[in-house]
């Protein structure tokens, strides 16, 4: 039965929050005293600021299969997965005992191995846009390289990148990936507002701002710098605002734009990749970017990063054009990890595994909000999937914007606390494993039944 929206007490979020914090901080204090301590040689006592959240950042101590357990030994069950690299799970029995081979024949070469060359046709077959890819090491990587590429192919300077959207770090990319709606300005023409100090002004009048599915507005800003730019980096389906899916058409259209405009399309599937389906996001919608970035899940957990696309683009790199350059790209450890992962353990029977109980987890959410009435959504593709606490989805940044973020917060305080990690930040998804099982998916819906039990109270 479909019931119209109830509101949660603002009071009764507020009084969550205080009792799941303060048994959080009783569950977890070595976390709490290390974090202190890592304060004095770590800016904000991590490796990057992402892992930086209230009330601290939980370490870890290890992991196994569908489990990680903190600094204190509490176990958890882990939907985070490195922000969605693993969808091979912790430690697959397999994998360790291609990576202990491994590191008996060297970590290290910085000459090619014969590995690197099985990786890239494994990529080649799955990923329908690629006839070509070179390897790298995160997905920042990817899509720096992947732009330079297209600088060089077009050669043109600007670039236009999606509100709302997280490319990685470097400078090009790291532009209004969460802006505040002062500086964000109009809707339709955003401005182009840096994420971080420390970019050259620049490198910031060469980023573009479009919104996500809106291609008219898209066309429009093409339109005003014809023969300026190089190329619209996208992820087809959004994965820094939860999940936001694209509206019927939008990508075909932004694909038909692109092409009348002389642009090339990048789609970063640093997220997306083996996640969503074992050929990517262009399994599902099929429309042809000119590149793609990938990263994360084809690693198996191990460094990686990658971009390819048609040879005729791919092969401006060489000694003359394009540099593309790395000490640690194509190294053995990452290229074995990433090959023994996609053509050993992700059988279409194990995608068919993961993406099975991300559904049903997504439809037994979806069941409790519709019979609730609850003002939230749920968002899911292939292993990914999200509850967003905004009662209709949210098709733009600006929309997400409207995501109750303190509900957020309660949401994955209660979750932590009773054994379901999810990514740090609010804004993430959960990734489902190869590894886990139908029990982790009910333990997870179990506690997602008390917590609404909680917050209709
Ligand atoms: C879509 C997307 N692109 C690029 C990146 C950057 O990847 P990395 O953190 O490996 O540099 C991320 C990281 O979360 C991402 O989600």
């Amino acid at each position: 039965m479909l019931r119209e929206p109830i509101t949660v007490r603002p009071d009764l979020v507020g009084e969550i929050v205080a009792r799941e914090e303060a048994e959080f901080k009783k569950r977890t204090p070595r976390s709490h005293e290390i974090h202190e301590r890592g304060k004095a040689s770590l800016p904000m006592g991590v490796s990057s600021s992402f892992q930086a959240v209230p009330p601290y950042p939980l370490f870890i101590s290890r992991a196994e299969g569908s489990r990680i357990w903190d600094y204190d030994g509490n176990e958890y069950i882990d939907f985070h997965l490195g922000f969605g690299s693993l969808l091979v799970g912790h430690s697959h029995p397999v994998l360790m005992a291609a990576l202990r081979d491994q590191l008996g024949k060297g970590s290290l070469y910085s000459l090619p191995c014969p590995d690197s060359v099985f990786l890239a046709e494994e990529l080649v077959r799955r990923f329908a846009p690629i006839e070509q890819v070179r390897f790298c090491n995160s997905g920042t990587e990817a899509t720096m390289d992947a732009i330079r590429l297209a600088r060089a192919h077009t050669r043109r300077d600007k670039i236009v990148k999606i509100e709302g959207a997280y490319h990685g770090h470097h400078d090009n990319v790291l532009m209004s990936t969460k802006p505040s709606l002062e500086a964000a300005g109009p809707a339709r023409h955003p401005n182009t507002v840096p994420a971080s100090q420390g970019i050259p002004a620049d490198v910031k009048n060469n980023t573009i701002i479009a919104p996500y599915n809106d291609a008219e507005a898209l066309d429009q800003i093409l339109s005003e710098h014809e023969g300026e730019v190089a190329a619209v980096i996208t992820e087809a389906v959004l994965m820094n605002v939860g999940i936001m899916l694209p509206q019927e058409g939008y990508l075909q259209r932004v694909r038909d734009i692109t092409r009348r405009h002389g642009v090339l399309l990048i789609f970063d599937e640093v997220k997306t990749g083996v996640t969503v389906a074992p050929g990517g996001i262009t399994e599902l919608y099929p429309v042809e970017p000119d590149l793609i970035c990938l990263a994360k899940s084809i690693g198996g957990g191990m460094p990686i990063g990658a971009f390819g696309g048609r040879e005729e683009i791919m092969r401006h790199i060489n000694h003359q054009e394009v540099l593309h350059l790395g000490t640690f790209n194509g190294n053995p450890m990452s290229m074995r990890a990433g090959l023994v992962t996609l053509t050993e353990i992700f059988t279409p029977e194990a995608h068919a595994h993961a993406n099975q109980l991300s559904a049903a987890l997504a439809k037994s959410y979806e069941d409790l909000i519709a019979s609730t009435g609850l003002p939230m959504h749920v968002a899911q593709i292939g292993a990914k999937g999200c509850a967003m606490f905004r009662h209709e989805r949210a098709r733009n940044y600006r929309a997400w914007l409207e995501v109750d973020m303190e509900l957020s917060f309660a949401y994955w305080l209660f979750l932590a606390n009773r054994g379901i990690l999810f990514p740090p930040g609010l804004d993430d998804q959960w990734t489902i494993s190869v590894q886990h099982s139908q029990a982790d998916i009910e333990h997870h819906a179990r506690v997602f039944h008390e917590f609404v039990a909680e917050i209709s109270r």
